[in-house]
């Protein structure tokens, strides 16, 4: 196990009617006029954001409303949320959404602070050392964003979709997670979101580093729990304790628990983020493409680990064949995967005809020549080949 530094500094409020505590909460972390960020529409629909704005009234708190952020979110909403923020003067940021939201309210908390174009962050140029402090109100169980420093952004120009990575300083004040809140989405985003939640986990669980007993197995039961849940919420979406479980599920895939003490890998979002910036895919739709594919790939260099994870998490029978073994873990990774409504081929993804000339390309110029690390550092032509595994 590696040394390492743990603090998930986040207060997590959680459960029926918390959203109604949002007033006192944006009061006890100092906000007077609070910008409150979401998406396309559901949160208007569903009545979730009338009651946000009672709750802030009935604190005399002032806000203003930045709607209308879309999935796989847009610098350009960035820029206008920046450019009204510091016109309307607020020092708080409120995101009432899923993880594009709370992206987008993150970035603009970073870029309203900044003498300069907030990108600098995202491009690297810059390193993120202070943000307006930022709220969250979570409506999907999914990215994870509630509980991450991380913020992922999508240049519109040159379609270039960057994972910002800071340790504390885009970390929510506090995430609000009313369960209920999640009884309005599609089984496909309800899906979507448990292959992100379950990835997140797979990009810790993967590693070089040996001796992780704690970790490992807190790995190996949010996704022994995320596997039992799954299929209730999907059958049943207005489950209460379903649903309860997986949204505390996709927080602590993300937290930065189930990654204490070993490397991270995080290929298969790299590889991801090239296919939802290029094609405007939900994803993680796109990851249940992505990740048994890269996994599938990896079985000649890391059988017994792949192994592990294929006997512990899914029971597969023990052989001293451990590729077959591997083999069968990613074989019924794919057919949860499936039975969640989850597209396993570009096909079903939408996408007939993937430039993966374009998709390596771009992956390569902005992760670097080399991405991963699991027992294999993919090069070109591993991406490659596993993008054309995927079709
Ligand atoms: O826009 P509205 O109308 O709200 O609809 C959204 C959107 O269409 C809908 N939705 C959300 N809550 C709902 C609902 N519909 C009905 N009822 C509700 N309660 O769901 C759709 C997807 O929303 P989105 O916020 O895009 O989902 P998600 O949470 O999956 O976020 C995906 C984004 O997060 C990034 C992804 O790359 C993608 O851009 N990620 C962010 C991470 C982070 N910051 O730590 C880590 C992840 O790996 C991920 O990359
Ligand atoms: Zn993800």
């Amino acid at each position: 196990m590696n040394n390492f530094v743990f603090c998930s500094p986040t207060e997590f409020v959680f459960g029926r009617d918390t959203e109604k505590q949002v007033g006192d909460l944006v009061v006890r972390y100092g906000a007077t006029n609070v910008m409150v960020v979401y998406g396309g529409g559901s949160a208007v629909k569903s009545g979730l954001l009338a009651r946000v704005i009672e709750a802030l009234e009935a604190k005399s708190v002032s806000y203003v409303e930045l709607g209308g952020v879309q999935p796989n979110p847009l610098d350009t909403k960035v820029y206008e949320g920046v450019e009204l923020a510091r016109r309307r003067h607020v020092d708080f940021l409120l995101a009432v959404g899923g993880g594009s939201v709370i992206d987008t309210a993150k970035a603009i908390a970073l870029g309203v602070l900044y003498n300069g174009d907030f990108w600098d962050f995202y491009a690297g140029t810059q390193k993120a050392k202070r943000a307006l402090p930022v709220g969250v109100i979570l409506t999907i169980a999914a990215a994870g964003s509630e509980a991450s420093g991380n913020s992922v952004i999508t240049k519109a120009e040159g379609k270039i979709k960057i994972s910002l990575r800071t340790d504390y300083v885009l970390r929510p004040k506090f995430s609000i997670m009313n369960p209920e809140l999640t009884y309005t989405l599609s089984s496909f985003q309800t899906a979507a979101g448990i292959v992100d939640m379950m990835t997140h986990i797979y990009e810790r669980y993967f590693t070089n580093t040996t001796e992780c007993e704690v970790t490992d197995r807190m790995c190996e039961g949010l996704l022994k729990a995320i596997i039992n849940e799954a299929p209730i919420v999907i059958k049943y979406p207005r489950n209460y304790d379903a649903r309860a479980n997986l949204m505390w599920a996709g927080t602590m895939a993300h937290s930065g628990i189930c990654g204490v003490g070993r490397e991270e890998d995080w290929a298969s979002h790299h590889i991801e983020h090239e296919v939802s910036a290029m094609y405007d895919v939900t994803h993680g739709a796109g990851l249940a493409v992505i990740a048994p594919a890269r996994l599938q790939y990896l079985i000649p260099y890391n059988a017994d680990r792949i192994a592990q994870f294929a006997r512990r998490v899914w029971r597969v029978h023990v052989s001293d064949d451990t590729r077959q073994m591997a083999q069968e873990g990613v074989d019924a990774m794919r057919r949860f995967y499936h039975k969640l409504g989850m597209p396993l081929t570009f096909k079903e993804l939408g996408i007939e005809h993937p430039d993966i000339d374009k998709l390596v390309d771009n992956l390569h110029r902005n992760k670097g020549e080399e991405i991963g690390s699991f027992n294999k550092i993919l090069t070109r032509e591993d991406t490659r080949k596993i993008l054309e595994m995927c079709q």
